[in-house]
This record gives C-alpha cells, sequence and structure tokens, in this order.
C-alpha cells in the first residue's frame, strides 16, 4: 500500500480506462457474498454485462461512481445511483467493495463519506442500500457510519433447502 489512498469521482472516460479492474473487483465482491447468495453468478460473463450496464449509465442517467486508488491502481469503487423512494430522492449504493488486501484502512469508509457528501449537496433526503442480515462484519461497518436498518426482507424457500 502507498502512503496515500486518495478518492476521485469517475466519469465515463475513467470507468472505461478502468474496466477490468471494475470487473476484476466485482468479481471480488460477489465471490465475498457467495457463502450468503451461493446462486449468485461469479460467471465473468454476467460479471462484464454489469459492468457494460454502469457504462451505460454513466453514458445516459448519471449515475455515480467513485474510485479509491492506491497510487494509480483502482483498489475499491462505490457505484450509486438516484432514486425515489416513498416520495424522497434517496442516493441507492448498488454496488461497493473495497479490495480484500486493503480493507480495514479506512477507504471503505472515505467512499461511503464523499458519497453521503454529495447526496446531501444535491438535497437527497437519504443514501440508503441493501445488505444481507449474514454479513455481521459488513452491519458493523454501516452502523459505525450511522445506518440503521429499515426494511425487512422476507423469503421463503422453495427448493428445499
Ligand atoms: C464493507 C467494505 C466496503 C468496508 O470497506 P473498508 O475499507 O474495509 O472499511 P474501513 O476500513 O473504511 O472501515 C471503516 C470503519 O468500519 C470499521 N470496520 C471495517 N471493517 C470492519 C469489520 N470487519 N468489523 C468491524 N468493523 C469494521 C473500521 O474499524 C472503521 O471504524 P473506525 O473508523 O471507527 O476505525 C469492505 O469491507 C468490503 O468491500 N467488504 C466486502 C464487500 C461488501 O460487503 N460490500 C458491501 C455490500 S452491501
Amino acid at each position: 500500500m502507498s502512503n496515500e489512498l486518495r478518492i476521485q469521482r469517475m466519469l465515463l472516460p475513467d470507468a472505461t480506462e478502468h474496466f477490468d479492474r471494475i470487473v476484476d473487483l466485482l468479481q471480488e465482491l460477489y465471490k465475498s457474498q457467495r457463502e450468503v447468495y451461493p446462486s449468485l453468478s461469479v460467471d465473468r460473463g454476467f460479471l462484464l454485462r454489469r459492468c457494460e450496464g454502469l457504462v451505460d449509465h454513466l453514458r445516459t442517467d448519471g449515475a455515480f461512481l467513485w474510485g479509491g486508488f492506491d497510487d494509480s491502481e483502482l483498489v475499491g469503487f462505490l457505484w450509486g445511483y438516484e432514486r425515489s423512494f416513498v416520495g424522497e430522492q434517496r442516493m441507492h449504493i448498488t454496488e461497493f467493495v473495497v479490495t480484500e488486501s486493503l480493507r480495514g484502512h479506512g477507504l471503505g469508509r472515505l467512499l461511503l463519506d464523499v458519497a453521503t457528501a454529495e447526496a446531501r449537496r444535491l438535497n437527497f433526503s437519504a443514501v440508503d442500500l441493501l445488505c444481507s442480515v449474514h454479513t455481521r462484519d459488513t452491519l458493523r461497518f454501516y452502523d459505525k457510519a450511522g445506518f440503521i436498518a429499515e426494511r425487512c426482507q422476507l423469503i421463503k424457500r422453495l427448493d428445499g433447502e
């Protein structure tokens, strides 16, 4: 790790330049989530389509993307978008990851803080996201950052598990 981790807002050219690295980081994220969601696809084709979706959103409807850099290497990112929920405008975080070897060094908090500051600047009412109840470490991270539970997703399995 270099002395300084830095955060940068990423626009379309940045996402294009770092596209392969975004795919790799998304793969890390999904792999870490597979204990909770075994059916989650980490197939390269699926991840590529997801990242192409990000690029499309950056091109057409102003998705938010911030990157965390260690020197020139992209080591984490936060992808969010504006959404309307129960009559208020919010920033919804849809993908958020820091590479495993650099977790716990403050980069995730920096990314979350910069996204929150932008949501505040745009007069959004809140920042929200979905998080599995089984990822206790991540829940503790959000708890420290001031997030509280708002809704609860219920599931009844039909596959006998
Ligand atoms: C969640 C995640 C983005 C956080 O990024 P990070 O860089 O590791 O977090 P930070 O180092 O900025 O931690 C910020 C605070 O959370 C705390 N924290 C971080 N990881 C923690 C853990 N595993 N358990 C408890 N607290 C933790 C830190 O101690 C720090 O608190 P402090 O400011 O009081 O010291 C990162 O761990 C990650 O990518 N996890 C896997 C993917 C994931 O779960 N993404 C979110 C999907 S909803």
